[in-house]
């Protein structure tokens, strides 16, 4: 016999960054259960809609050099260790590798908190 569970889940999108950190939202959707998505999560770094803040931004910078990884890891490193999934673009093949590269890492809680 073929048994066949719905199951229907909740799922947020928004833009999420270390510069837009969306934190009420966040407790929110975790409250409720609902799953998020953060999309823009190097704030659009480099298109006509985006902003440098991420890759100016000295903290990120200061993290970066200490962890050997780019700025842009840490910031999907951050995103990451926020529990959400994240949508990262690019048309380039090795940034799209090295925006892969994020799991080796972990960011201490100083780190965290300085962000
Ligand atoms: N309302 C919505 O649902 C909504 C709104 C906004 C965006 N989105 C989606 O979310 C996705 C991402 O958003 P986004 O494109 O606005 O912002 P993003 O992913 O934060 O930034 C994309 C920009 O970052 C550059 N980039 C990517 N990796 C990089 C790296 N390692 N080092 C340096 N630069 C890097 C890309 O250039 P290169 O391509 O040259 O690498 C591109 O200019 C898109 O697919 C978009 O469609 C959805």
């Amino acid at each position: 016999m073929l048994s066949i569970k719905l199951v229907s889940h909740l799922l947020k999108k928004m833009e999420m960054h270390p510069i837009w950190q969306q934190k009420k939202l966040t407790e929110y959707c975790n409250e409720k259960g609902i799953h998020i998505t953060a999309y823009s999560p190097i704030r659009g770094q480099g298109t006509v809609w985006g902003t440098n803040q991420v890759m100016n931004s000295e903290v990120l910078q200061e993290i970066a050099r200490a962890k050997g990884k780019s700025v842009v890891q840490i910031c999907l490193r951050w995103a990451y260790e926020q529990g959400v999934s994240l949508v990262v673009k690019s048309f380039n093949k090795e940034r799209m590798k090295q925006n892969l590269e994020i799991f080796d890492r972990k960011l201490s809680p100083e780190e965290l908190y300085k962000i």
